[in-house]
């Protein structure tokens, strides 16, 4: 049920929009005789339309009373006329109500655009007249379908911009009207030369501005890439595009010219030839290798260092964090000491032959101090037995010391003395070793007197007495005499 409902709901949309996007006309046939095409069986539009978008352009049915033995098939000629109709944009699906059209006239249609693929499916066409709308392109290619056209009139539209090759396929044109349009303001009747004069002006005067744009970014964008081989067609391309304007006086291309002075001035600095691609890409190889090896080697180190890196990368990260505000402290003291470095630099170097003339030396005692070593071993035990008695002699020639220092002095003034006793002793010597003899012979003198001398003491010593008693008499005469 619900499946039905929605069949039914959306072909009710369709049909309901294909009524709002389609639009029925309405035709008055007839027969009628034009000197580019010849006799014509025409369908004259009738209805009044309202074409505002390209969705409703699509014509949806036709009706009207043929002439008799006549059908939609034989109608050559669709004619459109009057003010009253708005028709923005081409209508279609017309080729499909009739199917041999040669001729096409809208006129007064308000018609905007006019586009290759609205033309496409009237191969046959030879009349197509589009006087008063307001067309204001005509792309290149436009009639790139509708090689038999004699007859083209575009006169008062509202044409700026007409491409470059726009009417270059037709070479049955006898009939090109352009007269009464922005760019351009001229006709030429029944008449192949003045076309090609009025085509030439076209190319000069109504030169499409975004096709050129779109070309020279194509340039712009070529002459990054442009090398020996595609130089030629590069130039080209160049020529083409100067030949596309250089007559124009419209102002509105002195910024392409500009663009287009540029190309050509930068063109001859940035040829890349055969050999300039090989060095780039040999380089580009050399480079690609190079990063290739670091790859391999960066990924072996790490591959190899992986496991250390395990155990120690935990336990290292706290101690840096707390290394680090250190380092930062260090950094100005290093500043400091870097001149101080610098100075010593020369002295060290200075230094340096020094240390090599000592080092031969080194190595000579080398030896010596070897056969020295097992004297030194043998001295040792004496040398510390020997301690202890410096050790005791130590206080003693401490305490002699003040002696010796007070002794001195003394010794300093015996000094002259002893100088001046010693010629003395010297005269007295002489004296003294002629006086030895007669010593010598009093000697046994002496020695024979000494018994007398010892007998003579008693009788000394016994007549003390004696004296000690006269003196008191004596003491008393002694007034008297
Ligand atoms: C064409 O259609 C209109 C209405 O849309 C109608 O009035 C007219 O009679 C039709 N003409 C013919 C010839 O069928
Ligand atoms: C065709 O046009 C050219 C240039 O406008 C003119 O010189 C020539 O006489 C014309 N030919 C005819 C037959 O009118
Ligand atoms: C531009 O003008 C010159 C002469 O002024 C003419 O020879 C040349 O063909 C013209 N080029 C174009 C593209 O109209």
């Amino acid at each position: 049920m619900a499946i039905k409902e929605i069949f039914v709901f959306v072909a009710c949309f369709a049909m309901l929009c294909g009524f709002g996007d389609s639009v029925d006309i309405q035709c008055d046939y007839g027969t009628y005789s034009w000197t580019a095409v010849g006799d014509v069986y025409l369908c004259f539009l009738q209805n009044t339309l309202n074409i505002k978008s390209r969705e409703s352009a699509v014509i949806n049915s036709v009706n009207g009373s043929h002439s008799s033995g006549k059908s939609n098939a034989d109608v050559t000629c669709f004619w459109s006329w009057g003010s009253s109709r708005v028709i923005e944009y081409f209508p279609r699906n017309l080729d499909n109500i009739f199917t041999n059209l040669k001729m096409i006239g809208i006129r007064h249609g308000r018609l905007k655009k006019i586009q290759q693929s609205d033309l496409r499916p009237f191969t046959k066409l030879v009349y197509l007249n589009l006087y008063q709308n307001d067309i204001e392109f005509l792309e290149d290619g436009l009639f790139a379908y509708n090689p038999e056209l004699k007859f083209v009139s575009l006169s008062y539209n509202k044409i700026i911009h007409i491409g470059f090759q726009v009417f270059d396929n037709l070479n049955k044109l006898t009939w090109l009207w352009l007269c009464g349009n922005t760019c351009i303001n001229m006709d030429a009747d029944n008449n192949q030369t003045a076309v090609k004069e009025v085509i030439s002006q076209a190319k000069s005067k109504c030169l499409d501005y975004p096709e050129i744009d779109k070309d020279l970014q194509k340039l712009e964008n070529s002459l990054l890439y442009v090398n020996s081989e595609s130089l030629s067609i590069f130039d080209q391309n160049l020529q083409n595009l100067q030949s596309r304007f250089q007559n124009s006086t419209i102002s509105q291309y002195l910024p392409l010219k500009d663009r287009f002075q540029a190309i050509k001035n930068w063109r001859p600095k940035n040829i890349w030839t055969k050999k300039d691609y090989l060095k780039l890409l040999m380089i580009g190889c050399g480079v690609f290798w190079c990063l290739v090896y670091v790859v391999l080697i960066v990924a072996f180190l790490r591959w190899s260092k992986d496991d250390d890196k395990k155990f120690t990368t935990s336990r290292k990260e706290p101690v840096l964090q707390r290394t680090e505000p250190l380092s930062k402290r260090t950094e100005p003291v290093l500043q400091r000491t870097e001149p101080l470095s610098k100075r010593t630099e020369p002295v060290l170097q200075r230094t340096e032959p020094l240390l090599q003339r000592k080092e031969p030396l080194l190595q000579r005692s080398e030896p010596l101090l070897q056969r020295i070593e097992p004297h030194a071993q043998r001295t040792e035990p004496h040398l510390q037995r020997t301690e202890p008695l410096l050790q005791r002699t130590e206080p003693v020639l401490q305490r002699t010391e003040p002696l010796l220092q007070r002794t001195e002095p003394l010794l300093q003034r015996t000094g002259p003395v002893l100088q001046r006793t010693e010629p003395l002793l010297q005269r007295t010597e002489p004296h003294l070793q002629r006086t030895e003899p007669h010593l010598q012979r009093t000697e046994p003198v002496l020695q024979r007197t000494e018994p007398h001398l010892q007998r003579t003491e008693p009788l000394l010593q016994r007549t003390e007495p004696h004296l000690q008693r006269t003196e008191p008499h004596l003491q008393r005469i002694e007034p008297l005499l």
